[in-house]
């Protein structure tokens, strides 16, 4: 179900460089969402940014919920700025979930920049002490302080050197995972999706594309299928089998 609520900022840091953690009072769409679903934020009008933006939940609270947003242009800069109090209208839960994996199987959680988003909320809620969440990022300046993830760097600069496929593939030398769930730029994609066909691992995958209305209607956002045809992220996804998209 999707709901139109005037969200309340209830907190907004600035935890690395230009990423923001933000919490927002919605008491109705806090209690629709799921693991992979999204939110779409109406950008505050003197931004000049009129269309809405997609954003991956990060997590709920006390009737709200908590995203992670990259102030990367017109929109996140306006939204990342908003105080706590400030107003703003949003749109959810959007698109479709994560399955509900049985709780004692052992999930690697892979993501890169703010991919994290929706691999914290199924990090929580899956909340199985097996599980392992990775965030890679360029440098430290890009990354949080952070005790939940193991951080990976490009230039080795915090947590552990390499790009998140290549930590992963570390891993795999020692340990395996029931499933990995991946989001992230669409190279880590495709490095996860070969990954996981080697070493025979069932993924999921949620695909960050653009999107223009957002609603499905113009396939601006639409992705090829292994089976042939495309599938539109903002209505189909934003969540795929890995083997199901190619990328
Ligand atoms: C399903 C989904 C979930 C998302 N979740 C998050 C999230 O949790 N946190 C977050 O910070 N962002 C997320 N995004 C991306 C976010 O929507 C864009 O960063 C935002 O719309 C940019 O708006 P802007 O006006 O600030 O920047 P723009 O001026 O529109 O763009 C600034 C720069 O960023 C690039 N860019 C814009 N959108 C994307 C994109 N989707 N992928 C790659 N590059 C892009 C542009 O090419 C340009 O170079 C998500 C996108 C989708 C589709
Ligand atoms: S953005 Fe228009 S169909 Fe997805």
């Amino acid at each position: 179900m999707k709901i139109l609520e005037k969200g309340i900022v209830v907190s907004n840091f600035e935890k690395a460089r230009n990423l923001h953690f933000m919490e927002i009072r919605v008491p109705k769409i806090s209690g629709l969402v799921k693991p992979g679903n999204f939110v779409s934020l109406l950008p505050p009008a003197s931004s000049g940014a009129f269309l809405r933006r997609p954003f991956s939940v990060a997590g709920t609270g006390d009737e709200s919920l908590k995203l992670v947003i990259r102030d990367i242009g017109k929109a996140t800069h306006a939204i990342t700025s908003l105080r706590d109090g400030d107003a703003i209208d949003v749109l959810g839960a959007l698109g479709n979930s994560y399955p509900d994996f049985e709780p004692d199987k052992k999930i690697w959680l892979l993501g890169g920049g703010t991919g994290i988003a929706s691999l914290l909320f199924l990090y929580g809620v899956h909340n199985n002490p097996d599980d392992r969440i990775l965030w890679g990022g360029k440098c430290a300046k890009e990354l949080p302080e952070t005790s939940e993830c193991t951080l990976a760097t490009d230039d080795g600069s915090c947590g552990e050197c390499g790009n998140v496929v290549e930590v992963t593939r570390r891993w795999l030398a020692s340990d395996k995972p029931d499933y990995i769930v991946a989001c992230g730029p669409r190279g880590l994609l495709k490095g996860v999706q070969q990954l996981a066909s080697e070493y025979n691992i069932s993924a999921w995958m949620s695909c960050e594309e653009f999107m223009a209305c957002g609603m499905g209607a113009c396939a601006g956002c639409a992705v090829p299928l292994a089976a042939g045809g495309y599938a539109r992220v903002c209505a189909d996804g934003p969540v795929f089998k890995a083997e199901e998209v190619v990328l």
